[in-house]
């Protein structure tokens, strides 16, 4: 695992914008992975304008995005869809049949999973992966003790990722219950990630996750033995590493 520390949760997004542009570069039809949260934000920002100030074309680019909560419409404010929308895809020139979502209302819940497996298959699988960690640990969402086998299904939400989630909704009560994730095994797919932390809120997890044992009760320790990863962080998240 390659580490990069910067100052801030700004630069964070700056250099992981830069990594993935230089992806794009190299691979036009760049098949992306993407992932959502407050840590993306400026990752999106810097991404929007290097886009635009190197006039990188996004035409034949498609994404894939990690996760969704069941039984929120796209056109929810609080579905990952939502919030892709408005920090990334209305701001760039991405062909909507490129942009591929998990659909949290799909009547059939196992089938629109396997669909996702099936359409990420078909697309020659992800070249490049944007991971977030989650406080427990968990990435997209695959909470503590999910399976390192498992692929994209439907999860039970733990107590700890709503209440930490809780901040995008006006209460608690309000935070979906479940959701649809890529696996663990579908991460590990990917042929390159990068995964990105910021905040001293962070700094135990990745101390955990980097420097504990692999095991299934951190789901993001499972990242070390990934042959291709950039962990990008900034001195808060990165505060207690040796
Ligand atoms: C959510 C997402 C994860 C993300 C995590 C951390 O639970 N499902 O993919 O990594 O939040 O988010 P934040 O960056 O807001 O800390």
């Amino acid at each position: 695992m390659k580490i990069v520390i910067v100052k801030n949760s700004k630069d964070v997004g700056a250099k992981a914008a830069w990594l993935v542009v230089k992806e794009i570069i190299k691979k036009r039809d760049l098949v992306l992975g993407l992932a959502t949260g407050g840590t993306m934000i400026p990752f999106y920002r810097s991404l929007i304008d290097l886009i635009k100030g190197k006039k990188i074309e996004l035409i034949n680019v498609r994404t894939f995005n990690l996760d969704e909560y069941v039984g929120l419409s796209r056109e929810d404010r609080r579905s990952y869809y939502y919030s892709m929308k408005k920090n990334f895809f209305s701001k760039v020139a991405m062909l909507e049949k490129n942009i591929n979502f998990l659909d949290g209302m799909a009547r059939n819940l196992d089938l629109e999973c396997e669909n996702y497996e099936k359409k990420i298959e078909d697309a020659g699988g992800i070249d490049l992966q944007i991971l977030g960690i989650g406080r427990n640990g968990h990435i997209g969402f695959n909470e503590p003790w999910s399976s390192f086998r498992s692929r994209t299904r439907e999860v039970f939400l733990s107590d700890f990722t709503r209440k930490d989630n809780s901040r995008f909704f006006s209460s608690l009560s309000k935070v979906p219950k479940r959701a649809l994730t890529m696996g663990i095994a579908t991460i590990m797919s990917a042929r390159k990630i990068i995964l990105l932390a910021s905040g001293k809120s962070k700094a135990g997890i990745v101390h955990r996750a980097l420097h504990g044992r692999i095991s299934e009760d951190v789901p993001a320790s499972v990242l070390y033995k990934h042959h291709n990863i950039i962990f990008v962080s900034d001195k808060g998240s990165a505060s207690e590493l040796d």
